[in-house]
Formats: C-alpha cells, structure tokens, sequence
C-alpha cells in the first residue's frame, strides 16, 4: 500500500496539461469493440480505471498495444459475451460493456458493477433502456444476462438523465435496426466526446449535450483514430488546490465552459481566472471568501464529482458554506477525514455545512474513495505541517501522476510505500 506525505502552505504556481477525461476514455474503449477494425485512442492516462478496462477487454478477446501516445485495440478476435466477474467489481464503468457487447454478439453476461462506494448506484435505467431496445434481460445470482434476436430502434425517455445509462443506450442502438430517441439525456460533455467518437466510426448519432440524441442505426463501423476530450475534473482539482493554497496556475486542454460551473463558484471565492480558448488561468491570494451555497447537478450544473474537493476548499474560507449532494447519497465520507485536520464539517444525509476555520493542521488520514481521496490532498496541500494520506488506491483510479503534477506546480508531496 502506498502513501502520500504532504507537507502543506506551499503557494502552487506553474503550467499544467488536463490528462485525457478518465469518463470519455472508459466508454470510448468499451466502444472499441464495435468494429473489428483497429481503434487508436490518443493520451490515454495510465490510472488504474483504464488499466481494469483494458484488462477486461485483453479477456474478451481484443489485442492491446499500449504505446507511448497511442493505445491501439484490436478487437477481431473477440470471442466472449461475459465479462470477468472479478474485473466488473473493481470498475463501475464495465457496465458499458453490456451495450457494446450487446450490440457485437448479441448477447452479454456480466456481475453487478463496483466503483467507488459512494451510494446506491442502481443501473435500473441502463436495463430498462436496453429493453426497450429489444433486449432481454435476466438477472439471477448477482449476474445480468442479456440476449437479444435484434436489436431495433425506439424511443425512450430516461426518469434522470443518468450519463452511464445514456452512453450504454447509445452503444447498444449504434448498429441497432432504425432509430433510436433517448429523452432526457445526460448533457454531460463527455456523451458528445463519445457522439463524436462514434461518428468518426461511420456512426451517426446526433443531439448530445442538447439532452434529446437521435441514434440511427448503421451496419457497420469501421476502425478511427481519435483524441478524446481533457478531463475537467482533474483539471478542476488542480484548479481547486491552487485557488485554496493561492498562487496562479494555467490549465490547457480543458475548454472553460466544461467547468463554467466550478468557475462561477471561485469567482465567487475572490479568485481571479482569465479563460481564452482551451487555457484556465487561475491566481488566488489563498484568503477566500466562502459562497453561500454549492449544489450538485447533472451537467451543467456543478459536479458531482468536484463536491469533495470543493468542499476541502471551503473549510479554509471565511464564512460559512452550505453544500447539497444531490447525485449520491454517500458522497462525504471524507468529511470525517476533514474534521482530523481540523475542519468544522457538520453532515446530516445529503448536506454539509462547512464553517471556514483559520487553519487546517496536517494529520493522517485515509482516502476512502476516488474524488474524497483527492479532497484530502487538496486540504493536505493547505493545512500546516505535515500529513499522511493513506491507501492510495482510489486516487490512482483517477489521477494520473498526480504527485508529479503537484510537485510541478510546487507542493512538497512524495509517495511512499508502506
Ligand atoms: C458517471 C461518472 C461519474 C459521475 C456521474 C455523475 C463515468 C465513468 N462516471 O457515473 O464519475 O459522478 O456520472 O456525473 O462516467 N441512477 C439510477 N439508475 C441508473 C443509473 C443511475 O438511479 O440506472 C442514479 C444514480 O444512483 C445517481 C444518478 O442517477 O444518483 C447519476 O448517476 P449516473 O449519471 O448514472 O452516474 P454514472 O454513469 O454512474
């Protein structure tokens, strides 16, 4: 098990490159296996999320050649319906194999996806979606069967516009007969990403980010070589981490209106942030002033995925911040971590009401999931003296060489085995 040993009041100052979007990666890869010609996927980040998505499509049958730029996927000897079992528990995002592998032998076998402990994470609508595609669906001993004759178009209305269900709709109505229609889509930028990504494969797929996507059915798909979009919410975390430590950082490949939201909220904060094409330039004294309210939505509202390291953010401002976790009902499990360094975080179901203290002090505490894990570095990175964050294992999932990135920006932080 690896450690981070943090220590904090280090202003962060530098320039930064986003990393590819650890969420458009995951459904472009399982979308790879729609064509038996070769997908090139350009900057794919080595975090363990694709490291478990390229292991389960190595066990489907494609061929990997991870290169220094490219990760090239063979998938003409595919062979298998079922995904690994033991691979769909350490990766939520399996679940999109179901449409993708679906969609290619017709049928798929997989076990209840894992990922982050965060909440109840149901894929009701990912299943109900997928029938009226057509398909059937058994679910007995913790696995979910599909089996479809074929596959044919329809229209569906999603309850919420869930972006998992809305990327495996998308992938199973891909090659579907005639045309699809899901309402109340996810907007997400990550569902255009895979719009386009497809498109590229002869694919024709329209109306994301507007919430309607109008899918229509093609034959075939042919190989692509494509550059998925940079991920704001590692781009967010740096951003975060610098506004609340101060200093000025400059951020590419994400472009501004992909975290307009989070923006909107450090402005609030008294930070100063120049945008011009794909550039964030972000400068902070590091003596912020807390907003009154920050609440999670689907896009493009402020994410879900950020709430933690907002919120690590927010113990240091003066005033006090109410946040409301509207997308998963566990999502605070580091505020327990927070209150170790010094924080004043009162939780009660889906709110926290964060008071700002003057200083959060360094201690040793333990990342319990992917985003929170990443709230205490970035708390780490202010408090005074030193801390310990322990069991990096959900922070890698996400972030790829997050320490040298930090280390690049100025933070005194190294890893440790223990
Ligand atoms: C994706 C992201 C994740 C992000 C989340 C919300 C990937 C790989 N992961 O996760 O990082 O936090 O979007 O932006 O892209 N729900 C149901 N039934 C379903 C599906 C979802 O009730 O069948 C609910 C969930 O419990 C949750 C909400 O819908 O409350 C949003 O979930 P969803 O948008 O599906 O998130 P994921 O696709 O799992």
């Amino acid at each position: 098990m690896d450690k981070f040993i943090i220590d904090g009041g280090e202003r962060l100052y530098g320039k930064l490159q986003a990393q590819s979007a650890k969420n458009t990666v995951l459904p472009l890869l399982a979308a790879s296996v729609l064509t038996d010609e070769q997908v090139k996927i350009r900057g794919v980040p080595t975090i363990c999320d694709v490291e478990n998505m390229l292991r389960i499509l190595t066990e489907v049958g494609c061929r990997i050649k991870r290169q220094k730029d490219c990760t090239v996927i063979d998938s003409s000897g595919a062979v298998s319906h079922e995904i690994p079992p033991r691979l769909t528990k350490e990766l939520r995002s399996s679940v999109f194999m179901l449409g993708s592998v679906l969609t290619r032998f017709r049928r798929a076998k997989i076990s209840y996806p894992g990922g982050c402990d965060i909440g109840l994470r149901p894929i009701d609508l990912h299943l109900s979606g997928l029938k009226r595609l057509g398909v059937e669906i058994c679910e007995e001993g913790g696995y979910i069967e599909c089996k479809a004759d074929k596959l044919v178009g329809a229209e569906i209305l999603l309850d919420f516009p869930s972006v998992g269900a809305t990327e495996n709709i998308i992938l199973a109505a891909v090659k579907a007969e005639g045309i699809t229609v899901v309402r109340n889509a996810a907007k997400e930028p990550e569902i255009v990403d895979l719009q386009n990504f497809l498109n590229a494969m002869g694919a024709r797929v329209r109306g994301a980010g507007g919430g309607t996507v109008v899918i229509e059915g093609v034959k075939r798909l042919h190989g692509v070589d494509y550059t998925p979009i940079g991920d704001r919410i590692e781009a967010g975390t740096y951003l975060i981490a610098a506004a609340s430590c101060g200093g000025e950082i400059e951020i590419s490949g994400v472009p501004p209106e992909n975290i307009a939201a989070l923006l909107h909220k450090l402005r609030e904060n008294g930070c100063k942030i120049h945008t011009k094409n794909d550039k964030i330039i972000l400068r902070s004294d590091g003596k912020l002033k807390s907003v009154d309210l920050v609440e999670t939505m689907p896009f493009p509202g402020f994410p879900t995925d950020l709430q933690a390291q907002y919120s690590a953010l927010c113990c240091t401002c003066t005033g006090t911040t109410l946040v409301v976790e509207n997308l998963f009902e566990t999502r605070y499990k580091y505020a327990a971590e927070l209150k170790r360094m010094g924080a004043d975080v009162t939780v009660r179901g889906r709110t926290a009401v964060i008071r700002g203290v003057e200083k959060l002090h360094g201690a040793r505490v333990t990342a319990s999931d992917l985003r929170g894990g990443a709230a205490l570095v970035v708390a780490a990175l202010k408090a005074e003296g030193q801390s310990d964050i322990v069991d990096l294992s959900h922070i890698d999932r996400g972030y790829a060489d997050f320490e040298y990135k930090l280390k690049k920006l100025g933070a005194k932080i190294r890893r440790v085995r223990i």
